[in-house]
């Protein structure tokens, strides 16, 4: 085993999911999936199976499909899926159905460790958490072969206990013990010395067993708390793409893993990551969960490799290394290519999509290429950022409830903006409605919520171009806040007040069309996450639970 190795556990799809606001359809988790097996992700923590029958199906559709497949990994193995469970037998159960078709699957089970958990969460003893983990590794490790165990809160509990609980672990059969900083309190000194402690004093910690670290930036440590961890003998870090994830977010992967390549000298270490896969995977998270990536956030940033000062531009012109640390290429940022034109044909999408890595049903090839004919009438240069913007729209867009068939408007500064929506129902019927609003997309809004009935309350909308010049595509994304209070099980702060609030795209030329699909795709979301809660609040009373029995 090469313990220069470090093995990204990437979990945008279960901790990054928790970011409010970032629900994702399956469709959604499939092409992010896929994304980070081309990535090279050694881990993808694909959902939470026990939330919901919607997050189990999601996590079943990631193990028999990227969970067997060797195509585009980097190194030429399929990934490791692993579903997350509490120490408890029916969550185990669930992890286990949602990853068992996987050709290599991992159930990841946590219970918390520190006094304060214990105390007012749990309300469990020491003694109790140690019997509780060596009793659910166990079962996990009789139903699957790689277990992972995370005493949750690690950061905040006391290390003689640590070792003890890790210990119990270990005997019941896990392999990886990883060790969250669940709220983000600890400093990197601490960090490293907690990985190192662990790492000398848990009884049965051998180099067959792999310490993993799992950090949170409520402080903006989570990047240098792992890098520490590594220091200190951890050999796998969890990430999530962009850094999303729970309150103030997990450690980004593009972060640790440039940290970790562009200073190869320093830390001695290697990853499995193609780095130049690290844009692509960056933007097709951003949308499909709606979390804008800040312009200076650092290595996927639309500033990050940006000189703007006459001094810095001189010195690049000169040498690139006065002021780059890193070449853009280096994460995938290069200038978007011309590919593609108004006179390619099907068969030449296509092959360009594949080397692009999408091998798409023959359906979804036909409306990317219908929606390519018509963009190449209007736009002059297409590039691959148009076309994956293109064809990830049309991913997103088949797994839809709702989508619009049609959609005419008329607004200007003397009449009243109306609208006239046509939309196709989950049986294929069409709704026609008219509207009049007080701008063309309120009109619009007003329509859509006519025939799909109002379910939420658009708290924001924003546009971005895809690419430059007027004739760009416009990526719109909305916010849309329930109407239903949550009061979910796994949602023990949720109540009367608690409204969650859904995203949605949409990807058009014309940016009151792509307004529409994504208002449409937003409610949709919100739709499918009610059934869901619903489902969830009926399995958890069905079980003999209370509807607010949280994590
Ligand atoms: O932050 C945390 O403690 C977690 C665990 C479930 C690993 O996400
Ligand atoms: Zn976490």
């Amino acid at each position: 085993m090469d313990k220069r190795y470090i093995r990204i556990f990437d979990t945008t799809l279960r901790d990054g999911e928790q970011s409010p606001g970032a629900t994702m359809t399956k469709a959604e988790k499939l092409l992010i999936a896929e994304s980070l097996a081309r990535l090279g992700a050694d881990v993808i923590e694909a959902g939470f199976p026990a939330a919901s029958p919607g997050d189990l199906a999601a996590v079943q559709a990631i193990a028999s499909t990227i969970g067997t497949s060797t195509t585009g990994s980097p190194s030429g193995i399929a990934p490791i899926i692993c579903g997350l469970a509490r120490a408890k037998k029916s969550d185990i159960d669930a992890a286990w159905k949602g990853v068992q078709t996987a050709t290599r699957p991992r159930i990841h089970t946590f219970l918390a460790t520190s006094d304060i958990h214990l105390e007012y969460k749990l309300r469990m003893t020491r003694a109790e958490v140690l019997t509780q983990v060596s009793e659910m590794v166990a079962y996990a490790a009789s139903l699957c072969p790689d277990v992972e165990f995370s005493p949750e809160d690690a950061g905040r509990s006391e290390p003689a206990f640590l070792y003890q609980v890790l210990a119990a672990a270990i005997r019941a059969g896990a392999t990886t013990l990883n060790i969250p900083d669940t709220v983000g309190y600890t400093t990197p000194d601490e960090f490293g010395a907690l990985i190192a402690g662990i790492i000398a004093n848990t009884e049965g910690l051998d180099d067959s067993i792999i310490v993993s670290v799992h950090c949170h930036n409520d402080l903006g440590l989570a990047t240098a708390n792992s890098l520490a961890g590594v220091m200190n003998g951890a050999r796998q870090i969890e990430v999530a793409m962009n850094g999303i994830g729970e309150r103030a977010g997990n450690t980004s992967l593009e972060e640790v893993v440039m940290a970790l390549h562009t200073r190869a000298p320093f830390y001695g270490k290697t990853t499995g990551i193609d780095s130049r896969q690290i844009m692509r995977t960056s933007k097709l998270v951003s949308s499909c969960t709606g979390m804008m990536v800040q312009p200076n956030k650092a290595i996927v940033g639309a500033n990050a490799f940006a000189h703007e000062a006459g001094i810095h531009q001189d010195g690049m012109l000169k040498h690139e290394e006065t002021y780059e640390i890193m070449r853009p290429e280096t994460v995938g940022v290069s200038e978007s290519q011309l590919v593609l034109g108004k006179h390619s044909g099907r068969h030449a999408v296509q092959a360009r999509l594949a080397t692009l890595g999408y091998s798409i049903s023959d359906e979804d090839l036909s409306k990317t290429f219908e929606r390519f004919k018509s963009l190449a009438d209007k736009k002059k240069n297409l590039t691959d950022a148009d076309l994956e913007a293109l064809v990830t729209d049309e991913l997103r867009q088949s797994s839809q409830l709702w989508s619009l068939a049609d959609l005419q408007v008329s607004s200007g500064t003397t009449d009243m903006p109306t609208a006239t929506v046509r939309l196709t129902d989950p049986n294929g019927t069409i709704h026609l409605q008219a509207a009049v609003g007080s701008g063309p997309v309120d009109a619009i809004y007003k329509a859509i919520d006519q025939i799909m009935g109002q379910h939420g309350k658009l708290l924001e909308f924003t546009v971005q171009s895809v690419t430059g010049g007027i004739d760009a595509l416009g990526e719109v994304t909305v916010r849309v806040e329930s109407l239903q209070s949550s009061d979910s099980f796994l949602n023990p702060q949720s109540g009367a007040d608690a409204k969650r609030t859904y995203i949605g795209h949409g990807t058009a030329t014309d940016i009151v069309v792509a307004g529409a699909h994504a208002y449409i795709a937003a409610i949709n979301k919100l739709i499918i996450a009610e059934k869901r809660e619903d489902a969830a609040n009926d399995q958890a009373v069905a079980h003999g639970g209370s509807k607010k029995q949280g994590a």
